[in-house]
């Protein structure tokens, strides 16, 4: 039997990982490393990508633009705050974008009027109003957020929301902006804009939620069965402080219990979840934690053994979701040592990463290297690979040798050659430990000392010879930085990453 999908039960999936989702701390990525998650993204089928704050930066200028140049199918939204400028620039960013979205924000709590923007009620109003006509006369499709909407008067919430409305927004937007809100409560927010808001039906009622108390993904759904019909989210549940709403959770949990949420669906192709999931995991250096629903290691693990016998006897027993719906059997795939360049590059490709000619000679060279090491190259090994490609065509430091020497009697020491542009520069130092040692060795070369804020090693593929993957969250001063690196030799992995954490840094800085 088919169903008929109706566009009024179509929840919209609105990404923000590029958004709120790289403004978590550590998680920044550069012009190349956004737009290929926007092509990921395009590629899933997400209705919206929020592709940065345009004001904020020229490089979150030129990418919302870049995006909105390139990416075909979803609408391209910039952030702004309800002020000209920011509109302004917003609007020259997202011009180029075959759907093109502005997206306002004011706070409206009595906390942010009181001590953030010193403002009475009134004037939000009318400073909200002005800004949505204004962004307006950029482009038709326009969405609001009164921020802070969960802890903002309901009475006032409700006549801000129908000033925007009949201002020209077409979504509104209620965000849990600190994550307070509970299920039930939540839920209620927008039940009860439905009964106050007297042109409600003439806009999109969305949510924008994040995680403090791990509700996230619960507050969006009790939306959604309130009326909301935009969800925000963010790969992985990036986002500010705890996180947003994870795109994976809302979109698997929507599908897999239809029979609670009757005719709602969503657009997304649920198998390229898992591709996605590790590509920001990769990008950002943020790792997925192994019990993370949906996408994390152990999500489709049956260890105890009276779930690995019911398993056997009929999936169902134990499993509610199959592992191919969010594509984790098709990243089983893999390449070996007699894999051609074009093999290499095709899966590269079909992942969704171009590399140029010089990128892709490094990467296949590292690849035969890694293959003579190791018997199977799975996606993740590759994502890897196309990252070692990339940065060495940045203008940063290479790891061309290393060579520790350890034991339980004999201090740890580490030589360092590194590679920048036709500089070859190498140092020894010791430590406490070899990967002490070859970090301290690595900062001599820099001169760029950094602070180990977090140390995480994780094997990234399957069997004895998987690679170790090192994931860094580094602090050079206030900035801080993450990166992952992986080798079948884990100081080696360590070494790499931290390298990357500090090249990340003289990208930031210009250098
Ligand atoms: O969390 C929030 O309130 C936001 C707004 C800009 C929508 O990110
Ligand atoms: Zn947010």
């Amino acid at each position: 039997m088919t169903t008929r999908r109706s566009a009024k039960d179509k929840i919209i999936i609105f990404d923000t990982t590029l958004r709120d989702g790289e403004q978590s701390p550590g998680a920044s990525l550069n012009h190349r490393e956004k737009m290929e998650l926007a092509h990921q993204l395009a590629k899933m089928k997400v209705d919206v990508i929020e592709a940065g704050f345009p004001i904020a930066s020229p490089d979150d200028f030129n990418a919302v633009k870049a995006i909105a140049e390139t990416i075909k199918g979803p609408a391209i939204c910039g952030l702004a705050r309800c002020i000209d400028k920011d509109i302004e620039r917003c609007g020259e960013a997202v011009a180029p974008a075959g759907k093109s979205r502005i997206h306002v924000f004011l706070a409206t709590s009595a906390i942010h009027r009181q001590f953030k923007l010193k403002k009475a009620r009134s004037e939000i109003l009318k400073q909200a109003v002005a800004s949505i006509k204004y962004a307006r006369t950029f482009c038709d499709d326009i969405e609001f957020s009164p921020e802070d909407a969960s802890r903002t008067e309901p009475d006032f919430l409700a006549e801000m929301v129908e000033a925007a409305i009949d201002a020209g927004a077409g979504t509104i937007n209620i965000p849990d902006t600190v994550g307070y809100s509970i299920p039930s409560e939540f839920g209620s927010v927008i039940a009860r804009l439905y009964d106050d808001v007297p042109n409600i039906n003439d806009a999109i009622i969305s949510v924008h939620c994040h995680n403090d108390l791990g509700l996230s993904v619960s507050n969006s759904l009790a939306a959604v069965q309130n009326g909301a019909r935009q969800v925000e989210c963010t790969i992985n549940g990036l986002g500010e402080r705890a996180g947003n709403a994870a795109l994976e959770e809302v979109v698997m949990a929507l599908r897999t219990r239809s029979d609670q949420f009757g005719k709602l669906w969503t657009g997304v192709k649920t198998e390229k979840i898992y591709q996605a999931s590790r590509m920001v995991s990769s990008l950002t250096g943020m790792q997925v934690q192994r019990n993370k629903a949906i996408v994390g290691a152990n999500a489709f693990a049956h260890e105890a053994g009276i779930h690995q016998d019911g398993v056997l006897k009929n999936r169902e027993t134990y499993e509610i979701m199959r592992p191919e719906d969010i594509g984790l059997e098709a990243v089983e795939l893999v390449l070996g040592k007699h894999s051609g360049r074009h093999a290499f590059r095709h899966r590269l490709k079909k992942m969704g990463i171009d590399l140029t000619a010089e990128e892709l000679e490094v990467s296949y060279k590292n690849f035969i290297a890694l293959a003579d090491k190791k018997k199977n190259i799975y996606d993740d090994d590759l994502v890897m690979l196309a990252r070692e490609g990339m940065e060495s065509s940045m203008p940063a430091y290479v790891l061309d040798y290393l060579h520790v020497a350890t034991g339980t009697s004999t201090v740890p020491t580490a030589t360092v050659r590194l590679i920048k542009g036709d500089e070859v520069i190498q140092d020894a130092s010791c430590g406490d430990g070899p990967v002490d040692a070859a970090l301290k060795t690595i900062e001599r070369i820099t001169g760029l000392n950094g602070k180990l804020l977090d140390f995480s090693l994780q094997a990234v593929t399957i069997g004895k010879d998987a690679m170790g993957e090192v994931s860094l969250r580094v602090g050079f001063g206030s900035d801080v930085i993450s990166a992952k690196a992986a080798s079948t030799d884990i100081v080696e992995a360590a070494a790499k990453a931290y390298l990357a954490c500090s090249n990340r840094l003289l990208i930031k800085q210009g250098k």
